[in-house]
């Protein structure tokens, strides 16, 4: 079993989805350890539900944000975690907890990047008048929201789109592509090649927006 650590900031709809794919099945890897740098998080509601070990590590705690980031690689590595997911992790992480973990380190966020990168991505696409955006899977590196592609999915801008309506669409393929991205990595088949991703043996599947997709087609 793949041993994931997932970090969390926020309402953890990613996190659930990735519970939900393990507990049927379909995503072979367990969550060891969730750590939210906020309290309130309700991500840590979803860990006491399904029973998982969960951790509140905030950033004002710490005098650097090099002991912030040392400290969050010393738990994550306590517990042998092997892939750390960024599921709506709200902070922007430094060399000193990506050297650790390199490579080994998926965001996901909610545009087609280098489309969008940064804060409110569904409302920069509804306001430059976007006609297609998305989310995608990518690996973390120094740089912001830009790092090597995973999996991407495409969703159509409708012609009465609004930032909420954009946002709750495009969460739906979230929920689909992240799972998909960490079973890739629980298989073995992820191979990074410079800039470019490949996955091993890919079986096409038939969704139109993401011919990668397998896990749930
Ligand atoms: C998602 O839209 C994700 O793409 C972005 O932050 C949001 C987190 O949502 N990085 P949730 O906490 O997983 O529900």
């Amino acid at each position: 079993m793949l041993k994931l650590g997932v970090l969390v900031s926020g309402r953890g709809s990613n996190l659930q989805a990735i519970i939900d794919s393990i507990e049927r099945g379909i995503l072979k890897a367990k969550v060891e350890l969730v750590i939210s740098d906020n309290p309130e998080a309700y991500a840590l509601e979803r860990c006491k539900r399904h029973n998982i070990e969960h951790k509140v590590l905030e950033r004002k705690s710490y005098t650097t944000k090099s002991a912030f980031e040392e400290d969050l690689v010393r738990h994550l590595k306590a517990k042998g975690v092997e892939l750390v997911v960024l599921a709506g992790f709200m902070r922007i992480l430094s060399e000193t907890f990506i050297e650790p973990f390199r490579n080994r380190i998926l965001n996901i966020h909610p545009s087609l990047i280098p489309a969008f990168q940064g804060l409110h991505a569904q409302r920069q696409a509804v306001e430059f008048g976007a006609m297609f955006s998305g989310c995608t899977v990518h690996i973390v590196d120094e740089s912001v929201d830009a790092g090597p592609v995973v999996v991407q999915a495409v969703v159509p801008l409708l012609q009465e789109e609004d930032e909420d309506s954009l946002a709750s669409r495009i969460l739906s393929f979230e929920h689909k592509i992240l799972p998909q991205a960490v079973q890739w990595f629980a298989e073995g088949r992820v191979e990074i090649k410079g800039r470019r991703v490949l996955i091993k043996d890919a079986k096409y599947g038939t969704l139109p927006v993401n011919p990668r997709l397998e896990i749930f087609t």
